[in-house]
């Protein structure tokens, strides 16, 4: 059995992580200062603690870090208008809260399994991506780009504690997870946001001409590679692509969410500065290599969009 902490762990991703990781015997606690409504539900299995509490102050993460074997560290705030609106905000929580974490797990010697993204690869055109593709950013004068560069510095200071320090690390990039309990309605990323409208019989708004692609990746898929790589030593010092390889186009994606729900709006199309304003960029493609993910765990996204897409829309249909 392991103890593992879990930053972020009432949030989309990591509440799923802490209930497969409860589901497997393992002891988690879960810091979050959001609300702890996705979690609710492991209050009473006798091996989950919630500290609503910030990944910025020194003395809990120190205190947590102290008692746990592991690090899962999802807390960050991951929602695109908000690297536009509060850049500091961004910078702060993606950035400090990860070098208290780091400091603690490098100085204890604990395993640090790093939550990064698809963006640290800014708007590089060579899809598929693999874990060493260049990074192709815009200049830090465009706020969108503070969370990929916030990321991609976490990712340094792994490696650099891993070779100098000898702390035991993961890196993970996510490519677009969605699912069911994921989002709050109409909030963040596309799904939820076509999800609500759908729901209220609203037109679907879909940004620029919708060619823009994504390979959206079910919660469930992700959950697994998570705790896989989180507890597998073959994964110790490597960065590793968690997505599914299948390209959707936004376009695609609004058709296939009306199909998968039976639904009828209409969808409209709205162009990127009008919806973000100059200090947003829209990443034309992005596409992960998961050969390595495979090779090394034996991972890989099994859950069809079609599947993926109808059991979020019956969750979000339940009264
Ligand atoms: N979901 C995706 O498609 C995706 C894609 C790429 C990367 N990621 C990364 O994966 C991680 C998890 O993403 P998610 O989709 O679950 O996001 P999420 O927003 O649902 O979860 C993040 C959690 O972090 C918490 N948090 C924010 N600031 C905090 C602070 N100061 N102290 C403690 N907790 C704090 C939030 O309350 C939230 O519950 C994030 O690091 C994100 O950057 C996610």
């Amino acid at each position: 059995m392991k103890r593992v902490l879990v930053t972020g762990g009432a949030g989309s991703i990591g509440s799923y992580v802490c209930e497969v990781l409860i589901r497997r015997g393992h002891e988690v606690v879960a810091l979050d200062n959001g609300p702890s409504l996705k979690v609710e539900h492991l209050f009473d299995t006798g091996r989950f603690k919630f500290v609503q509490d910030s990944v910025l102050i020194p003395e809990v993460v120190e205190r947590l870090v102290d008692q746990c074997d592991t690090v899962i560290h999802l807390a960050a705030i991951a929602d695109p208008k908000r690297y536009v609106n509060e850049p500091l905000n961004v910078l702060n929580v993606n950035l400090k809260g990860s070098l208290y974490l780091l400091d603690f797990c490098a100085r204890q010697k604990k395993r640090f399994v790093f939550a990064s993204t698809s963006e640290v690869l800014g708007k590089n055109p060579n899809v598929p991506w693999n874990e060493e593709a260049d990074r192709l950013l815009g200049p830090p004068s465009i706020n969108r780009w503070c969370y990929s560069t916030g990321k991609a510095l976490i990712e340094h200071y792994c490696y650099a504690y891993g070779q100098q320090e000898d702390m035991p690390f993961v890196i993970m990039r996510f490519f677009n997870v969605y699912g069911p309990r994921c989002d709050d309605l109409g909030q963040g990323r596309v799904i939820p946001i076509f999800l609500e409208k759908l729901l209220r019989g609203q037109p679907l708004i879909v940004h620029g001409d919708g060619a823009q692609t994504r390979c959206f990746t079910f919660i469930e898929d992700a959950t697994e590679a998570v705790v896989e790589l989180a507890l597998n030593n073959a994964a110790l010092g490597l960065c590793f692509n968690i997505g599914s390889d299948r390209e959707t186009s936004i376009l695609e994606l609004a058709k296939a969410m009306k199909k998968a729900g039976g639904f009828k709006n209409p969808v409209e199309f709205k162009p990127h500065l009008e919806v973000f304003g100059k200090s947003y960029e829209d990443i034309p493609r992005r596409i992960p290599d998961v050969s390595r993910i495979k090779q090394v765990i034996g991972w890989e996204a099994t859950t069809s969009l079609e599947d993926g897409l109808k059991k979020t829309i019956d969750f979000y249909r339940q009264p």
